[in-house]
């Protein structure tokens, strides 16, 4: 047997563990997670043309930096009433955020998409939020209730980082 050969066989049980990025989950869950990181990806599409609110309209600053130096929010019409009704509380089931993270202020590098949607029942541990961090093409990088993402957004209102409301 050659060292190449070994070296794939070797590498087999890597990759493995790599396809499981799910967050807490295990077995079947991690596949209907998987399944609704990618219905979230067909329910987004479009989503550059959805509501912005009037501060952050367009490429904005990150105020952290932890998804890019800049980046720019779309919301659905449910997330997007809510944050313009003003009346505080939490979002509503079936409210999306989608945010582009970029590596420079002319937003010309992407460096992810990402998505959270309140899914009543999902997470309520955590808000409900369902996570997920896609490539351009819709690659699906992260998803599901994951501690790498609520353990920040959590200082927020109901997880949201970017306004209050
Ligand atoms: C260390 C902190 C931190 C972590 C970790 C983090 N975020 Fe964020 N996120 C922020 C901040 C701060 C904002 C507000 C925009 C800005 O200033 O960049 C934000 C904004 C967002 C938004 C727009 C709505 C909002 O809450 O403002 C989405 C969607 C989002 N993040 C998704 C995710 C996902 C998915 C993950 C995990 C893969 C994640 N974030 C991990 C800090 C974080």
């Amino acid at each position: 047997m050659s060292r190449l050969t070994l070296s794939t066989l070797a590498l087999i049980p890597l990759l493995a563990a790599c396809g499981d990025k799910g967050g807490d989950d295990t077995g079947g869950a991690v596949d209907a997670d998987l399944a609704t990181a990618q219905d979230i990806w067909s329910e987004i599409a479009g989503y550059d043309s959805w509501n912005q609110t009037a501060d952050w309209t367009g490429i904005q600053e990150s105020a952290d930096g932890t998804h890019g130096s800049h980046v720019q929010i779309w919301l659905n019409d449910l997330a997007y009433d809510t944050i313009e009704a003003g009346a505080g509380g939490d979002m509503p089931d079936g409210a999306i955020l989608v945010k582009e993270g970029y590596s420079d202020s002319s937003g010309a590098s992407l460096n992810a998409i990402t998505a959270m949607k309140k899914i009543s029942g999902f997470d309520s541990e955590h808000g409900d939020w369902f996570w997920v961090n896609y490539s351009e093409d819709g690659t699906v990088n992260m998803y599901g209730s994951e501690s790498a993402c609520y353990g920040c957004h959590e200082s927020g209102q109901d997880y949201v980082r970017f306004t209050t409301w």
